[in-house]
């Protein structure tokens, strides 16, 4: 059974103060990208895990690859023996700030579910989903949501028309963890963060189809603690807004860096540029919003 499951970028990322839990509360806008894992589930003896594509080797294969911790949580939940390989291709940057590793999870609980026939409801899908990790319900839900509490509690956005985006990918991911860490230094003795808001220019501007208004609107609270461990970012930001983005930001804990583009065709020349550029390793292009996690094809 394969699943095919989008990237996200977050086009609102406000994050408050760290709860005794150790995570932050979030307000934040996901939409998802047409930048793409496939996840293929098969019978096997025993459960394993096999990753191709760019940035495989960076990917741990073991107990803690959350791709396989979904299949476990869905085998528990639903008394099956996780005697499954779970392949992953990588599509979506590696610790890249694109959810990479949340898209594996939905992808392998969606890919399990089918293989398995245990056909669990919505519900009870993105509450395994959302034990799992915090965008991990986003990346089963997909298109535009608003996120908070960790980011697991969704509500769908009104969106209109389609978003264009250039990706610049770096060489060497970030630890979210290390970034939400980073954050809490910057903030230590200041004065505590003004309760996070609700995202009206990024909701204003996806009602209207409005793409240089979205442009201003972005924001992500990470992106100053993700500057302060990875300084050259900074130069993609620059390089991206000289050569025509209508934005940029960090996605999510970075380090990726997504631009926004006028059109299809302005991402098209933008992409072309930004890798002459040299400013990073690769260059991808993605619209937005598409749709979550979906079987593709129930043979390997
Ligand atoms: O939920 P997930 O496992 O993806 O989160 C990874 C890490 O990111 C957490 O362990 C935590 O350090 C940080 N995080 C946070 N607040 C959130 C989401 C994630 O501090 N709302």
């Amino acid at each position: 059974m394969t699943v095919r499951v989008p990237a996200k970028v977050n086009l609102h990322l406000g994050v408050g103060p760290r709860r005794p839990d150790g995570y932050h509360e979030l307000v934040t806008v996901f939409q998802a990208l047409s930048l793409y894992d496939e996840v293929t589930v098969a019978p096997s003896p025993g459960l394993h895990v096999v990753v191709t594509g760019e940035g495989a080797a960076d990917v741990p294969i073991g107990d803690d690859n959350l791709a396989a911790r979904a299949v476990r949580a869905l085998g528990a939940f639903t008394g099956h023996r996780p005697d499954v390989t779970v392949t992953i291709r990588k599509g979506i940057p590696v610790a890249g700030g694109m959810a990479g590793g949340s898209a594996d999870a939905a992808a392998a609980l969606l890919a399990a579910d089918a293989l398995w026939g245990t056909r669990l409801d919505r519900t009870a899908l993105e509450s395994l989903a959302a034990g799992l990790g915090s965008d991990v319900p986003f990346a089963l839900h997909g298109g535009t949501a608003l996120g908070t509490g960790r980011g697991e509690r969704l509500s769908p956005v009104l969106t209109r028309g389609e978003y264009h985006w250039v990706l610049a990918v770096a060489d060497e991911g970030l630890s979210t963890p290390a970034v939400f860490a980073e954050l809490d230094r910057l903030r230590a003795g200041a004065k505590p963060p003004p309760p996070v808001g609700p995202p009206d220019g990024v909701l204003a501007a996806l009602r209207a189809g409005d793409v240089v208004a979205l442009g201003k609107a972005l924001r992500n609270d990470l992106q100053p603690p993700a500057l302060r461990l990875r300084p050259r970012l900074q130069r993609v930001l620059d390089t991206g807004r000289e050569l025509g983005a209508v934005a940029g930001v960090v996605s999510g804990s970075g380090p990726t860096v997504a631009l926004l583009a006028r059109s299809a065709g302005d991402a098209i020349a933008l992409a072309a540029s930004l890798a002459g550029a040299g400013v990073c390793r690769a260059v991808r292009r993605a619209a937005g919003p598409v749709p979550g996690a979906r079987v593709v094809a129930d043979t390997p």
